[in-house]
Order: C-alpha cells, then sequence, then structure tokens
C-alpha cells in the first residue's frame, strides 16, 4: 500500500466509518489496519454499543497500540444501549431514527477533529456522509461490504421496474431469468433477486432506501468495493460504466493476513475484532477430526432462525454421513419464552458424539482448519470471502440483502457451492452435505481449491495504491 505525502507534512488523516453491523465493522476494521500499516493516521469512528463489545472481547487496546496514528471514537447509533439490535431491526430503525442522530455526531466528530480529517471512508449504505462531507469540503470514499454483484443489483432495481420484470407475482415461477441487469442476463433469476424484491409493492420503503443509498454510493469521490478484478471483473466493468473511481482491495481479510504474516510470521495471533465472545475450544475438538471430515454450519452476525428450522437443519446434519460444527449465536433462535435457548441445549446434549455447538466460532481460523470440508453458510459477504480464500466449498442457504445475489454467483458462476435457498428440509439438508462432503467431495474441493489458488496469488502480487493528486487535493478543499 502506497499514500502520497507530497502535498503536507503530516501523514493524512483518514477517519473509517462503518455501519454498527458486525459484518460491516468486520472488513472496514481490516481496511482501517491497512490504512495504518501503511502509515496513515486513523481515526475508526465507531457505535458506542459496539465499541464497548470490541472492548470486552477482543484485544483491541494492546493489538493497535502497535499504530501510534490509530485511534478509536465512538458515536451513538441512534438506539438506546439495551437495545437486542437482533432479528430484523436495522432497516426498520434506520431512516428515522438511526441516521439523523449518526449523521449529527459524526458532523461534530468532524468539526473537533485534529489534525483534521483528509479523507472520509464511509459506509456506501452511510449516504448522509456525502452530505455532511460536501457541507465541510472534505473529499469521501464510499467503501460497500457487500458484493459487488449485489452492488450492481441493487444498483438496476429501477431499470428492472421499468423494463416490467418487477413485481414479481405472487403465483409466478420463480425461476424466470431477470434479463435487464447487464452481465447477468444469462444466471440471474426471480429467486435471487434480494427478498425485499418478492413484495408485490415496488414502492416498498426497504427498497426504496436501498436504492436510494447504492445510487448515492456513485455520487462520492471514489468507491472501493472488497473483492478482486479476478474474482468480479466483469461485473466490476459493468460498475465502471456508471462510476470511473471503482476500486476492488480485497479480499481485505487475505490482504491484512498476508501484510501481517510477512511481518510477524505465521505464529501471530491476529486481532479477532469480533462481538461476541469467541469460544475457542471448537478449534481443539476440530484438531481430533480427520482431514475434511467436518461441516461448519454458521449464518453470520444478523441472521435469526425459527425453532423449526434449526431443529429441521439439525435433523439433516444429523442424518448425513458427517460430522459438523454449528454455530447458534445467543438470542438468535426465535422462540417463546426461552424456547430457543431450550432447543439448542436439547441438540446439544443429542448431537454429542456426531457434532459440536458453540455460541461464537473463531471462523477463519475454523475455515482454514483442514478438518472442514465444508461451509453451510448463509453467504454475507465476508463468509462467502472468507470460504472462498480458504478454498472451502459452500452450501449456501441465504436468508436475506445481497446473500441470494452472492448464493447463485457461488453456486452458478464460480461453481463452488449448492444452492439451498428458499428451502428448508432436513431430507434436502442431507442430501446437499452428502453431496459436498462425500458423493461430489473432489469435484467441489478441486473447483474450490483452484479458485482459492487464483485469490492467494493476487494478494501476494496487488499492491493497493491510494493516491490522490495535489490538482484533486486542491480543487475538494
Ligand atoms: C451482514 C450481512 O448479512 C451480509 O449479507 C453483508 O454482506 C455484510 O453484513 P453478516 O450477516 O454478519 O453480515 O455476515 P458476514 O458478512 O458473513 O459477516 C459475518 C462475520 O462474522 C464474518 O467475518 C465471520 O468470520 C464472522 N463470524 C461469524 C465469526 O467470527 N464467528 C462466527 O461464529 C460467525
Amino acid at each position: 500500500m502506497e499514500q502520497d505525502r507530497s502535498s503536507q507534512s503530516r501523514p493524512p488523516h483518514v477517519l473509517v466509518f462503518p455501519l454498527p453491523i458486525q459484518g460491516h465493522i468486520n472488513s472496514m476494521i481490516k481496511l482501517a489496519e491497512l490504512l495504518a500499516i501503511a502509515g496513515f493516521k486513523l481515526t475508526f469512528l465507531n457505535s458506542h454499543h459496539n465499541h464497548e463489545r470490541l472492548v470486552k472481547f477482543n484485544n483491541i487496546a494492546a493489538h493497535f497500540e502497535r499504530y501510534s496514528g490509530f485511534q478509536f471514537k465512538t458515536i451513538t447509533d441512534g438506539l438506546p444501549l439495551d437495545h437486542p439490535r437482533s432479528g430484523n431491526w436495522f432497516l426498520d430503525m434506520f431512516e428515522d431514527t438511526m441516521e439523523p442522530k449518526m449523521k449529527e455526531s459524526l458532523r461534530e466528530v468532524l468539526v473537533n477533529s485534529s489534525p483534521p480529517v483528509d479523507c472520509i471512508i464511509a459506509d456506501g449504505f452511510l449516504g448522509f456522509a456525502l452530505d455532511v462531507a460536501k457541507e465541510l469540503g472534505i473529499p469521501i470514499i464510499f467503501f460497500r461490504t457487500s458484493s459487488p454483484c449485489c452492488f450492481w443489483v441493487y444498483y438496476s432495481i429501477p431499470d428492472i421496474i421499468q423494463a416490467g420484470e418487477l413485481p414479481i407475482n405472487g403465483s409466478e415461477d420463480m425461476d424466470r431469468l431477470i434479463t435487464t441487469v447487464p452481465g447477468m442476463e444469462t444466471y440471474l433469476r426471480c429467486r435471487d433477486l434480494p427478498t425485499f424484491c418478492r413484495k408485490l409493492d415496488i414502492e416498498d420503503s426497504i427498497m426504496k432506501l436501498v436504492v436510494k443509498q447504492t445510487r448515492k454510493s456513485l455520487q462520492a469521490d471514489a468507491l472501493i468495493l472488497n473483492t478482486a478484478e479476478e474474482l468480479d471483473g466483469p461485473i466490476l466493468s459493468q460498475i465502471r460504466t456508471k462510476c470511473s473511481r471503482v476500486y476492488a482491495v480485497g479480499p481485505l481479510h487475505a490482504q491484512l493476513n498476508t501484510r501481517i504474516n510477512a511481518k510477524h510470521g505465521e505464529s501471530y495471533d491476529h486481532f479477532s475484532n469480533t462481538l461476541w465472545e469467541v469460544d475457542k475450544s471448537c478449534m481443539f475438538w476440530l484438531n481430533k477430526q480427520p482431514n475434511r471430515s467436518v461441516i461448519y454450519v454458521s449464518f453470520g452476525s444478523i441472521t435469526s432462525t425459527s425453532r423449526e428450522q434449526l431443529v429441521e437443519l439439525w435433523y439433516g446434519l444429523l442424518n448425513s454421513k458427517t460430522k459438523f460444527l454449528l454455530v447458534v449465536r445467543p438470542n438468535s433462535v426465535i422462540g417463546k419464552d426461552g424456547e430457543g435457548e431450550d432447543v439448542v441445549m436439547e441438540l446439544m446434549e443429542k448431537s454429542k458424539d456426531r457434532g459440536y455447538i458453540v455460541n461464537w466460532a473463531p471462523q477463519e481460523a475454523v475455515l482454514n482448519h483442514p478438518a472442514i470440508g465444508g461451509f453451510f453458510t448463509h453467504n454475507g459477504w465476508n463468509s462467502t470471502l472468507e470460504s472462498v480464500v480458504a478454498g472451502v466449498p459452500m452450501i449456501c442457504w441465504p436468508q436475506f440483502a445481497d446473500q441470494h445475489v452472492n448464493c447463485r454467483v457461488v453456486s452458478e458462476v464460480w461453481k463452488i457451492g449448492l444452492d439451498m435457498k428458499d428451502v428448508c428440509d432436513s431430507k434436502i439438508v442431507e442430501k446437499m452435505v452428502n453431496d459436498v462432503m462425500v458423493d461430489r467431495k473432489e469435484e467441489f474441493a478441486k473447483s474450490a481449491s483452484e479458485i482459492a489458488k487464483e485469490e492467494i496469488k493476487m494478494v501476494q502480487w496487488r499492491p493497493i495504491h491510494l493516491k490522490r493528486s495535489k490538482a484533486e487535493t486542491r480543487t475538494r478543499r
């Protein structure tokens, strides 16, 4: 990574501002650390709630004190501290409750910052950051934590509506191809669109919010995405028809690992940046399992499952020929009065010899453990990239947002997984687990390891350039 110091004597001061959700913090804190390694002065703007959890469950102070110019600042996310922040809270609360308070707090931090902030890198979902940046004359880059494919679908929604391909009427064949998203005409089906596109109402407020934020992302000085040209080249070319300054800087976790390993060696204890307490006991359990014999099952940081879904998944796993490591986050099973917790305890007891259940796993380490042969995932973009880089084939069970599109790309474009969207049936779970882990094991392992090799090669080769010319600096200020 290189920086242009010619225009000033102190290192440029970058403020990194993620959406207050685990999946967004994960990649943005990695981007921030990469910039700190390159010598930038860095302010990471976290929500009070998430920062409290980061401090509680991670060695954050010790980790970041090695970067003399790195600091954390915290602001409100607009919600009371005791709000559970679980389930479908986010999109419902965002515009009316969270956005106004976060906007005001961001402005305050920027106005009072010393040294002044030279550039903001804000989560692309925080469109209001562009208004604040313009008002204060600070250059701004948007960073989208979701996949480029999904970004492109979100961008194209007005065109899909205009072409009459949306709304999807209730009795419709969900396998119908959507033909108005350039570059995806041959594989994107109705069922691969984000779930809010399934509503009959094309004025749906969540759809409108997502389209608004996506189109606004292209008005920033630049857009950066957590991917690589080699992985998402064709879609990046499509996005560049709308905005010339689009940079692919990922996969960020691999970029960071490569640089840290080069500096400190492979045994270095990486910063986990998680908002839950990591249960490392599963690594000891994995150590006792044969190579590629275990399927890892985890659905990220915000997805919830119903009690019935969890039981169905569990029976499918149990009836398959494979051992499993299952993550069930606290409060993530929806059931009446503690029923969710009860079902987890019951499953744990019944599957002691076949599976291991934890509240939160050290996911990157798990995916890179030799005992892991497959990943049953919701296809959040971080999880998808982590699986790609680790060379682990996937069973895709997407729930919302970018996950449906990611699932289609994994199964149909990269061909490194199976698509289980819209289904939760123990028989199908069993069949898919057997396919990936037993019957078609070599086929999937080969395709996943080929893509992983490409990824690793390119992470080693490619420096990240973040340069701005003097002329650009002057015109923005
Ligand atoms: C959200 C959205 O759901 C996702 O679609 C979007 O792309 C990013 O924001 P999330 O659902 O949490 O994120 O999924 P994901 O992007 O996969 O991020 C989860 C992160 O938590 C991963 O980096 C994963 O390594 C980590 N994780 C998950 C753990 O460290 N331990 C666990 O047990 C589970």
